[in-house]
Order: structure tokens, then sequence, then C-alpha cells
């Protein structure tokens, strides 16, 4: 057998739910393959199996090691058969040490047994972070790093155990361009020193610089592996998806903003310097940037969640005082943080309570849900992003990434607020549910709402957003109006974004 790692025949069913159907998967060492699919068509799933975090469906299907058949029961089995998956969340311990983290489970002793031998894995753990070429301090607790330095980290650990396989769950969906350079040149090095690596992601051009071939599901079947050569973007998507789907649209042009609804003046905090703009009703206002610029910030800061130094924001011309969510909820504003994780869901509740328990209830008891407008809402946007669930009873936790994100997006869309601030609104959702919420945004603001959209993804930026405002480190460095818009480039946005200011030194 020519493939290192061979996956026959599986089979997963969650309580009565069938979500992987016969699947083939094998892979060669020295091979980056792409995993694609749309939210819910299995991938994590797939990947959880090899990673021996789910069992496969009984007397169904085989995995084979270097030919040899195998049983993974248990992540420690997969780690003996040298799999290493880097999950879609960040495993590690915030409050540990880098080299602590490393270890976790396989400390070292010292020669008598009784003790951690701390200088020996601080010795190893530096080797191997070394070894990579990245600049991190093993003794440095985790929650000091930034998201790309984490998985650095958490490719060590892989490496650690001599790792063949390397499992990449959508790993760039946090990092910023440098960031994902380096870790694609990290990709690039595993493969030479002769890994598998299976990189799972949304993002077309990634797969296209980075992968060697590619394997699509969709529903939980397989609709093909095929080398990328010969492939094109139309032709990925058309496997995944079954349709052609919309080609870029400048939704922008359809758009007719109002008055100006919300201006700040000289917002100032320690993370962000001297912020001014204007918000109009009806407007998409883009915030562009690296990640890190300062965008999120802002939209914290606006929302009362983050404290303000210095500045004033204004409502309809009306000096508000936001000190906190629920001031920011009163005065209208709404707000889909980018980490829906820890600010977003609920996940130990059902996908019905999430998607309807606006977070405005947390704040404001007179806001009733009635159960009409509950099942209203679900079957209407559930419909729309075709948010992937057994029922609306099912917990949240149990959806898949992007099937989560789609829940969050949907709960703050269904209360329509006057202002609302959309950080990365898309992170980690598939193609064609990304063209429907597109399509929601500009139906929002067709009915009046102002929304300030901060993405990472220009095209994103470019199709929605009438002006832009563009950030880095903290700072606004440029504003474009409808006219600059309408003829900038990707490139033109980079300058700003990464520190040019414009009309200075021109
Ligand atoms: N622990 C679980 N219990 C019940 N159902 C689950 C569980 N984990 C996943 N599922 C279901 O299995 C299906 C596949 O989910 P999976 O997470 O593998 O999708 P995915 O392809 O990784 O999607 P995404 O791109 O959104 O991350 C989904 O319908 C999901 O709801
Ligand atoms: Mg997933």
């Amino acid at each position: 057998m020519d493939n290192y790692l061979e996956m026959k025949d599986i089979n997963k069913t969650f309580s009565g739910n069938k979500v992987l159907h016969h699947i083939d998967f094998g892979l060669k060492l020295g091979e980056i393959r792409a995993l694609m699919g749309e939210n819910g068509a299995g991938k994590s799933t797939l990947m959880k199996i090899l990673g021996g975090i789910y069992p496969k469906d009984k007397n169904t299907g085989q995995i084979f090691i270097d030919g040899k058949a195998v049983e993974i029961n248990s992540v420690e089995d997969a780690k003996k058969y040298g799999i290493a998956i880097v999950h879609q969340e960040i495993s590690l311990v915030n409050e540990m040490t880098v080299y602590d983290n490393l270890f976790m489970g396989d400390e070292l002793s010292t020669g008598s047994g009784l003790f951690l031998d701390d200088r020996e894995m601080i010795r190893r753990a530096q080797e191997i972070i070394d070894e990579l070429k990245v600049n991190i301090h093993v003794q440095r607790k985790v929650k000091s790093l930034s998201i790309a330095q984490q998985q650095m980290v958490e490719i060590c650990r892989a490496l650690l155990f001599n790792a063949k396989i390397i499992v990449m769950d959508e790993p760039t969906s946090s990092l910023t361009g440098r960031e994902i350079d380096e870790l694609f040149s990290q990709l690039q090095r595993l493969k030479s020193a002769g890994l598998g690596i299976i990189y799972i992601s949304h993002r077309m051009e990634e797969i296209f610089r980075i992968s060697d071939s590619i394997t699509i599901l969709r529903d939980g079947r397989l609709i093909g592996t095929k080398p990328m050569s010969g492939l094109d973007h139309d032709s990925v998507i058309q496997m995944m998806v079954g349709r052609d789907l919309d080609k870029y649209i400048r939704h922008s042009e359809s758009l007719c903003p109002g008055n100006v609804c919300l201006t700040v003046k000289h917002l100032s905090n320690q993370k962000i310097h001297d912020i001014s703009f204007d918000l109009r009703a009806g407007e998409v206002l883009g915030f562009a940037g690296l990640v890190g610029a300062g965008r999120s910030e802002t939209a914290r800061a606006i929302f009362g969640i983050d404290p303000v130094q210095e500045g004033e924001i204004f409502i309809d011309q009306k000096r508000v005082s936001i000190k906190n969510a629920a001031d920011a909820i009163r005065s209208g504003i709404g707000y889909v943080p980018e980490n829906r994780k820890e600010e977003g869901l609920i996940l130990d509740n059902t996908v019905a309570f999430n998607l309807t328990i606006s977070i405005l209830e947390q704040f404001i008891h007179w806001i009733h849900v009635d159960k009409a407008r509950e099942h209203k809402t679900i079957g209407e946007y559930s419909n729309k992003l075709s948010i992937k669930m057994s029922s609306p009873d099912q917990r949240i936790k149990y959806l898949s990434g992007g099937n989560q994100q789609k829940v969050v997006v949907s709960k703050w869309l269904a209360t329509h607020p006057r202002i609302l601030i959309l950080d990365e609104p898309t992170r980690g959702i598939d193609i064609g549910a990304k063209t429907e919420i597109y399509h929601l945004i500009v139906e929002m603001a067709r009915s009046g709402v102002a929304v300030i959209l901060i993405s990472s993804e220009m095209e994103e930026i470019l199709s929605l957003c009438s002006r832009v405002v563009v950030m880095y480190e903290g700072k606004v460095t440029a504003v474009l109006d409808e006219e600059e818009t309408e003829n900038v480039t990707q490139e033109e946005i980079m300058w700003y974004a990464s520190g040019r200011v414009k009309n200075e030194a021109e």
C-alpha cells in the first residue's frame, strides 16, 4: 500500500443521525491534503475519528497505518500511531507555561522518578521550538502568546511525540497575513521533513497555495479526492456545493445611506488612539485592517465592553454615555463579537434558546420572546443560512463550528438593532452560506439599519461597503469615501492596513 494512512469505509452516527457515510481517505507522507466541504459536511468529525476522540460506528470501516490495520480508540492510541490534531479551538491551558503544555500528560521525571524534571523539560521544549525557528520563550505562560504562537506550540506538541501526520482544523481563522505566511512555511518544512498534513479551511486561496491534493465532503459523503493541479476555484466550489454560486457582486451599489446616526469623535483608550468616524443609517461601513489593528477594540469601546478614556459618542447628534453593554443595547446598538465561543453562545443550551435569547434579554428584562416568534425566527434563519442541525432542540455544542457561527449571526440579525456591529461575521462560514449572510446584511441596510462590518476579507469589504475605514496599530490610517472605494484596489487598502497614512507625504 502506497499511502501511509488509509481510512476505509468510515461511518459515524450521532444518536441516530448519520453524519459520515462510507468515507475513504488515504494520505501519503510528504503530502499536504486539503479537506474541504460546507459547514457540517463532516470534516472535523472525520478527523476526530482519526484522532481517537470519537469512535467510528461499530463493525464498519478500518484504519491502516503504514499498511497495518490499527484500532484507534483513544487520543493515546492516535498519538502512538503518530497522529496529531491541532483543533479548530486551541486546547492549551492558558495559565500554564509553554513547556508544561508541551509535556502535559507525558511529563519527564528525574532519575529517581519522584520529581518532575523541569530543567530537562525546558531544555527539550526550547530545542523543539528553536527547530521551528519561532521566537517563543518556553517558560512564558500560554495566555501571553498570540493565537499564532499558540498554534506553533500545538505544532511543537505534535513534533515532540514524533507525529507523522498533523491535522490542522481551520488554523488560519485568527491569523494575520504575515502569520499565515509563517505557518505556511512551517507546513512546507514539515512536508519536506516527511510528514503528512491534512489541512481544513474554507479559504480557497489558501487551499490553492498550500495543498498538493484535495478531498471534498458534502453532507457526510465523499465527493472525491483529486490533485490540485488541473483544478480551479469554480470546479472546487462546484464539487463542494453541487451548484455554481453568484459571482462577485458589488452589493454596496444598491444601498442609499441616509442621515448620520452614529458619530465617534477622538475615541481613545489603552488599545486605540483618536478614532473618529461617522456612520449613516442604511450604510455598511467597512473596517479593514490586519488582525490586531484595533478594529475589535474600537467595537468593544463603542459597545461599552472596554472602558473609554477619552472621546465622545453621539447617536442622532446627541451625546450618549455608554458605560456597559446594557447602555449600548438601550441606545440601539447590537454587536456580534469576533469570539463567539466566549461572548456569543451558551454552549450547553439548545439551538432554539441560543437563537432567540438575544443578548438583549440578559440585560433588559422587559423584552419578551413569545414561542410563535421563536419558531418563526428559527425557521426563517435556519432556512436562509441552511443551519445544519438535527432539531432546534439540539444542544448547540454539537453543531459544527461554522453552524454555531451561523446561529450567533442570525440571532443578532433577527433583533434588528438600529446600529449593528459585525465583527468577522463570516469567519469559518462556508462559501454558500456566506453569500446568504451578505444578502441578509444588505437587506438590513436597505431597511435603514446602520452596519459596521469588521472583516479581514478584502473581497467582503469591497463587495458590501460603500465607505471603508482602515486601521493600523490602533489608529485610523484612511477613511475611503464612496468614490474612492469604487476605484480602490485591495493592494491600496493593504498599504493603509500596513501603516501608510492617507494624504500624508504623497
Ligand atoms: N458531538 C456531536 N454530537 C452530535 N452531533 C454532532 C457532534 N459533532 C458533530 N455533530 C454533527 O455532525 C455533522 C458534521 O459536523 P462537523 O463538525 O464534522 O462538520 P464540519 O465539516 O467540521 O463543519 P464546519 O466547517 O462548520 O466546521 C454536523 O451536522 C454536526 O452537527
Ligand atoms: Mg469543523
